[in-house]
């Protein structure tokens, strides 16, 4: 969908002008319910549109009044924060969508400005929360019903500093933008997207400046990725690992590490999942897909920090050549690994992903991003995603970014008695806890064994990659949960 600005009423035949509950009509409704005799003013109070934040009120054609007009309900200034602004704007989309209308002009031009953004900031939020919403996964419908063919091409945004408005978008956009990417690759089913595919989506960022590097099994067995090359080895898809590289801060400035589970579809390998909702486990690589979203908003934006993100890519598959449970793997760090379940395969992925991250790039901070346990979901539903940390100001800068944009994170604990839970008869450690409880912490635990003392943070995604309802930015399906919250997270704290 494009998305354009101009300083003068477009001449389009539909408009959408916003309104304040509490406030007279701005400019151009006053003008509108001049010609209208007042109809428009007198619908809107006598019905329960009332002008509230999200409302929205179809006038038809009046007499005297050129094409259909929608109003949007801005409720009260105060409730303008730059979340509030993107969900009013996502809401267009559904809106204008069921009128069918092809191109809509949106009169915002009177927008008060609030103490934190300037007033051609809220427009570009509005227009950024329209673009989010506006992203579909149709790609593979050849067949459609005439009314089943989505129609909006164009949204035309009424701004008195195109220019503001513009430069405010532009760096919204290049989130979105990420945000879609991410939404594209998590959509997609597992016979287009592999390890191997997911490497030549990254190899593509390179046009924008990001450096890719890509390892492939060869590379990696001399390397020694026992542990991650244990989950690809029943696949007959080659496990890849993805180094891609962002540099736009200090030379001196040690880099962010962002690390992603990259299962490329789940099926438990031999310790095989049932058939019910396996289909699900398309989305268990979101965490790798959240990483490569997030490095191609950091080159659209050109932000001033320097981030590395790596994909763990691998396929877990059941097969004659598929790991066992009690297979013992010598993972990257040399710690040694008794696989009691093969379903708990992205701990492995990362492990070795984690090991060689802070390892070859002695990141500042390092985060992991995994669709890694169902017992999130259990403890969180799907309105959290789990944060678990060995760093304190880390979690609470995550927790914070999280609010911000709507992307909300809570924070479990872990410690001493959970991580006894994991040790091994056999080897160093083993990838199930013992079947007490708290499978989300044991995970973490594990994953704690890998981090070498960096200060790390795990985001277990598995309840907010993708969703069933409807999210107000995102829609059905997947999310892209992540990508908008570390482009917050670093702008904040690390773009200065
Ligand atoms: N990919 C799954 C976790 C998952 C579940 C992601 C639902 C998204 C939605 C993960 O690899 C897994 O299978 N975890 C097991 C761990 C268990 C074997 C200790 C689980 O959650 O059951
Ligand atoms: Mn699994
Ligand atoms: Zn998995």
């Amino acid at each position: 969908m494009k998305i354009t600005f101009t300083d003068k009423a477009p001449a389009t035949k539909f408009l959408v002008a916003g309104c304040y509950e509490d406030k007279d009509f701005g400019t151009v409704l006053s003008a509108l319910d001049k010609v209208a005799n007042g109809a428009i003013k007198a619908s809107a109070i006598n019905t329960d549109f009332k002008a509230k934040l999200e409302k929205m009120m179809r006038v038809p054609t009046l007499n005297g009044l050129d094409g259909a007009l929608l109003l949007i309900g801005l409720g009260q200034v105060k409730d303008h924060t730059g979340l509030a602004l993107e969900k009013l704007g996502a809401k267009l989309i559904p809106g204008l969508s069921c009128i069918r209308v092809k191109t809509a002009a949106i009169d915002l031009s009177d927008i008060e400005a609030t103490e934190a953004l300037s007033a051609p900031e809220m427009i570009a939020y509005v227009a950024s929360g329209a673009l989010l919403r506006s992203w579909r996964f149709d790609k593979y419908k050849t067949k459609r019903e005439p009314d089943e063919i989505p129609t909006l091409e164009e949204l035309v945004f009424v701004s008195p500093d195109v220019k503001a408005t513009q430069a405010a978008f532009d760096r919204l956009s290049a989130i979105a933008e990420g945000n879609h990417l991410t939404r594209l690759v998590v959509s997609e089913p597992p016979n287009v997207i592999y390890p191997e595919s997911m490497a030549a989506h990254a190899k593509e960022l390179a046009k924008l400046g990001v450096k890719v590097d890509v390892f492939g099994e060869k590379e990696m067995t001399k390397l020694g990725f026992g542990a991650l090359l244990g989950v690809g080895q029943g696949s007959i898809r080659e496990s890849q690992l993805v180094v891609m590289q962002w540099l736009g801060g200090n030379k001196e400035e040690k880099p962010i590490a962002v690390v992603g589970k990259g299962v490329t579809f789940d099926t438990g390998g031999i310790n095989i999942k049932p058939s019910n909702g396996m289909e699900d486990m398309k989305y268990d690589m979101a965490g790798s897909g959240v990483v490569l979203g997030l490095m191609k908003s950091l080159a659209l934006r050109k932000a001033k920090v320097n981030v590395v993100g790596v994909m763990g890519l691998a396929e877990n598959m059941p097969s004659g050549s598929a790991i066992r449970p009690s297979d013992v793997l010598t993972s990257l760090s040399g710690q040694t690994i008794e696989v009691l379940n093969t379903d708990a395969e992205g701990r492995l992925v990362l492990a070795d992903a984690l090991w060689y991250t802070q390892d070859k790039f002695k990141p500042q901070y390092i985060i992991d991003l995994a669709t890694l346990t169902g017992a999130i979901t259990v403890a969180l539903g799907y309105e959290y995603a789990g944060l678990f940390s060995n760093n304190d100001k880390l979690s609470t800068m995550l927790t914070d970014a999280g609010t911000q944009v709507g992307e909300q994170l809570w924070r479990l604990p872990m410690g001493k008695t959970y991580d006894k839970d994991i040790n091994s008869d056999v080897a160093d450690v083993k990838n199930v806890g013992s079947g007490r409880g708290a499978g989300s912490i044991t995970a973490a635990q594990f994953l704690e064994r890998f981090v070498n003392k960096t200060p790390w943070a795990h985001l277990d995604i598995a309840g907010m990659a993708w969703d069933k309802a409807d999210k107000p930015l995102t829609g059905k399906g997947a999310t892209g949960y992540g990508v908008r919250l570390l482009n917050e997270f670093l702008a904040k704290n690390f773009e200065g």
